[in-house]
């Protein structure tokens, strides 16, 4: 496998419709949910990335099968109670913390041990987060400072908790509900906004879930032990993907580019609001409701008059992954200054993202001021490189590597090496051969 990309050319114009894989937050959540449905479930465009086979090879370390025929993917469910696996099961989530969290809650009843493990990113990942709720439910976890590899045994009686879940993390909010759905008695969790999909999957499902919006918070009540028949669904594209080309396109001159049919669930689309603010000329056309989930097709415009913006941290979760995107690139071609605040959860990704953020807005020669996790960028219209870069040691983050590639192919510079190629294949491995069909010169 080759290890590093070489790009010494900014892409020219381009004017191009493109689609976008399936996104990874529905995929793993499609995989988990029908594995506990009863019969067989088929989603059509599944992501087909190393975290989503992480997540079907645990279901298949379960005793659940699945079958994968080019774009459909179909799981044989046994119901809430039908998993069946003997004891000291591993389970490796490979780069995956939303399904080393998600797991969790389908375990919450198990009764033997798995044995949980990752990649070297996910295992200096913290999962107190869910420790914490899963204890208090009545699972019994092992693990070493409440990192992997962790062992996890279920309880007999799972405990229906109230739990307040203050991080604003859907996969702790997701984990719980999970857990919820194995537990007599009614789960009740208020919590910070943060995606949706576990919700919209149950809602769609027919399960029993009540969800009242507060302004900071969601109150939450769903009552357990509801058995579900097989379903079938379709995987929108992933909008923490597309946002890679939706700021490849306001950054180059003369440009348009309109990705079909992206998942624009609103707990996901801070970034079009952030960018929108800033003047990014971007529409959202033919939009659409599919099984309690909002699709649309996103058309974007070299925007030259790009201007710094305060975000209000409200929006961060809505944004949560694409935030680096936005500071290294939009912020930093921004004219004026850029604010944003209590950013301290990007220090909790696949690597600390904000420490990479800084270090690579350092490496372009973009002022940036960090202090308690909040970030002050002076944006610079003007920005055009002219020396090399070098991105290496970022944990093989996904994101950290398209973040790079973009920013290579839109600000200049002599040579561009960005390392660990590899790591597309986590969430998006047709990323580069999409950059080409733009016209992108890689090597
Ligand atoms: C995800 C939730 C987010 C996000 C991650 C996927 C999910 O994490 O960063 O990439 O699918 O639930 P948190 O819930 O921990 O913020």
């Amino acid at each position: 496998m080759k290890k590093a990309v070489f790009i010494s050319k900014k892409i020219n114009n381009f004017n191009k419709k493109i689609y976008i894989p399936g996104d990874k937050s529905l995929s793993i959540r499609f995989v988990l949910l029908a594995s506990m449905a009863i019969g067989k479930s088929s989603a059509y465009n599944i992501l087909k990335s190393a975290d989503l086979m992480s997540s079907l090879k645990a279901i298949y370390k379960l005793g659940i099968n699945y079958r994968i025929k080019k774009n459909l993917c179909e799981i044989y469910g046994k119901g809430l109670n039908g998993f069946k696996f003997k004891n000291n099961t591993i389970i490796n989530a490979g780069n995956s913390g939303t399904l080393a969290r998600l797991i969790f809650g389908l375990l919450i009843n198990s009764k033997n041990t798995v044995i949980l493990k990752g990649d070297k990113s996910l295992k200096k990942r913290d999962f107190s987060r869910v420790i914490k709720p899963m204890q208090m439910m009545g699972q019994n976890i092992k693990s070493r400072s409440n990192k992997l590899p962790i062992k996890i045994k279920g309880t007999n009686f799972p405990r229906a908790i109230h739990y307040y879940e203050k991080i604003g993390s859907a996969q702790v909010k997701s984990c719980i509900l999970l857990a919820g759905m194995k537990t007599p008695g009614i789960t009740k969790i208020e919590a910070v906004h943060s995606r949706t999909h576990t919700e919209n999957f149950f809602k769609y499902l027919k399960l029993p879930i009540q969800i009242k919006k507060k302004k900071n918070l969601e109150l939450i009540k769903f009552k357990g032990m509801e058995n579900y028949k097989g379903f079938n669904y379709f995987i929108p594209g992933d909008i923490s993907s597309a946002s890679f080309f939706i700021v490849l396109a306001l950054l180059t001159k003369n440009s348009k580019i309109l990705i079909k049919n992206v998942n624009v669930n609103n707990s996901r689309t801070g970034i079009i609001d952030i960018l929108k603010k800033m003047n990014g000329k971007i529409k959202i056309k033919n939009k659409k409701m599919y099984k309690g989930e909002e699709i649309a097709d996103i058309e974007c415009k070299y925007s030259p008059n790009l201007k710094g913006i305060k975000i209000n941290p409200q929006i961060n979760s809505r944004a949560i992954d694409e935030l680096p995107l936005i500071f290294c690139l939009a912020c930093a071609k921004a004219k004026g200054i850029s604010y944003a605040k209590n950013l301290g959860e990007l220090r909790h990704k696949e690597q600390d993202r904000l420490k990479f953020v800084l270090k690579f807005l350092k490496m372009i020669g973009v002022k940036v001021i960090e202090k308690n996790n909040n970030l002050k960028i002076y944006g610079n219209p003007n920005l055009k490189l002219s020396g090399s870069y070098i991105v290496k040691n970022f944990m093989k983050d996904h994101r950290a590597f398209m973040l790079a590639c973009i920013a290579a192919l839109t600000l200049g510079g002599r040579n561009w090496s960005i390392h660990d190629v590899d790591s597309i294949n986590t969430s998006f491995p047709n990323f580069i051969s999409i950059l080409k069909s733009l016209g992108a010169k890689i090597n």
